[in-house]
């Protein structure tokens, strides 16, 4: 059934029911179907969209942007020190200029704040590209894979191992919770979720009949999932936390070990990307040890990474269509 998300703002998942990810998600399937055979529908033909980066991005940036070409649309890239925002201007101030002369406005940066800000003020519908809180359309892409391998979302067994207080990790719960997944998140004890995460996360999962469980224990925590999942150890503007999380993170890893552990032979692993798989990369050369999954499982036939990045476009495509498309 289709929902009406028009003039919606999408800042995090828990702002959306079930259904309407779901929509989202057959959304997504639907334009990726309709690219590859060709079908340009337009759906954002003369629309001007504003693109705010305060933090780097490679998939983010670039899905937004074919995106809109790929719709019609025009995207204009606003870099951290391109404008005034937070310098000169206000989050309101600069959110009303926008608002005047965008139809669309994208925001990655740091604080929440900013984009709820954003939202409140502009007057256009606002995306969240990620915050330090949440990275909701990295959800929808996450799940739209999943989807297109076990072909159905409830009842997933899922493990997020890493980081378990980081944007990923918080994003990845509230979205398990509202599709009825079995949800793991397995750090170790200082890097838990935050507690009103949790039981936000907690209430979603009682209407839709997911789990969400927290735990420390990697054996127990893993045993069994289809999809294991992992994130950086340390997020963008977290550099100086990189030699204390090398340390906490290490039993967390993801390679052969813990392959054993999951004992599922047809398991997926996930992972939003950039990902320190064994690289020689500026930051692994100054921390070698700098590894949330080895190499191993990174190129093995269980990685479906870079068809989930892929599913970058088709998600964040379909969110802009729905939510201001023709
Ligand atoms: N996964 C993700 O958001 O990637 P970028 O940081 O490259 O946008
Ligand atoms: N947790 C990571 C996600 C990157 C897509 C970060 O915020 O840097």
């Amino acid at each position: 059934m289709p929902f009406n998300l028009k003039g919606r703002n999408f800042l995090a998942l828990k702002d959306f029911s079930p259904k309407e990810i779901q929509f989202l998600l057959d959304l997504s399937i639907k334009l990726k179907r309709d690219k590859y055979a060709g079908i340009r529908s337009r759906n954002l033909e003369g629309k001007n969209i504003a693109l705010i980066f305060e933090k780097p991005s490679t998939r983010t940036r670039c899905a937004f942007t074919v995106a809109c070409i790929d719709e019609g649309a025009h995207p204009e890239y606003l870099g951290k020190d391109d404008i005034q925002l937070g310098k000169k201007e206000t989050v309101k101030d600069t959110a009303r200029v926008l608002g005047r002369m965008f139809d669309g406005i994208e925001f990655r940066g740091f604080k929440h704040e900013t984009v709820l800000g954003l939202a409140e003020h502009a007057g256009v519908p606002v995306w969240n590209g990620l915050t330090d809180l949440f990275h909701p359309t990295q959800i929808l892409a996450d799940f739209m894979t999943i989807i297109e391998i076990f072909g159905h979302l409830r009842g997933i067994k899922f493990a997020y191992v890493g980081d378990g207080r980081n944007n990923m990790a918080n994003s990845l719960m509230i979205g398990c919770a509202k599709m009825g997944m079995d949800c793991r998140i397995v750090s170790p004890k200082s890097l838990f979720p935050a507690k009103d995460i949790v039981a936000m996360a907690e209430g979603f999962a009682k209407e839709t009949g997911a789990s969400i469980t927290i735990t420390d224990k990697v054996d127990t925590g893993v045993k069994g999932v289809d999809v294991i999942y992992t994130d950086v150890w340390a997020s963008m503007g977290e550099e100086d936390k990189i030699p204390e999380r090398i340390k906490l993170l290490k039993p967390y890893q993801i390679n052969k070990e813990m392959e054993k552990k999951i004992g599922n032979p047809d398991y997926i692993f996930l992972h939003c990307l950039p990902c320190f798989h064994n690289l020689d990369t500026k930051l692994s050369q100054q921390f070698p040890e700098i590894c949330e999954a080895t190499d191993d499982i990174f190129e093995s036939k269980h990685s479906k990474v870079f068809d989930e990045a892929e599913n970058r476009l088709h998600t964040i495509k379909a969110v802009m269509v729905a939510t201001l498309g023709r």
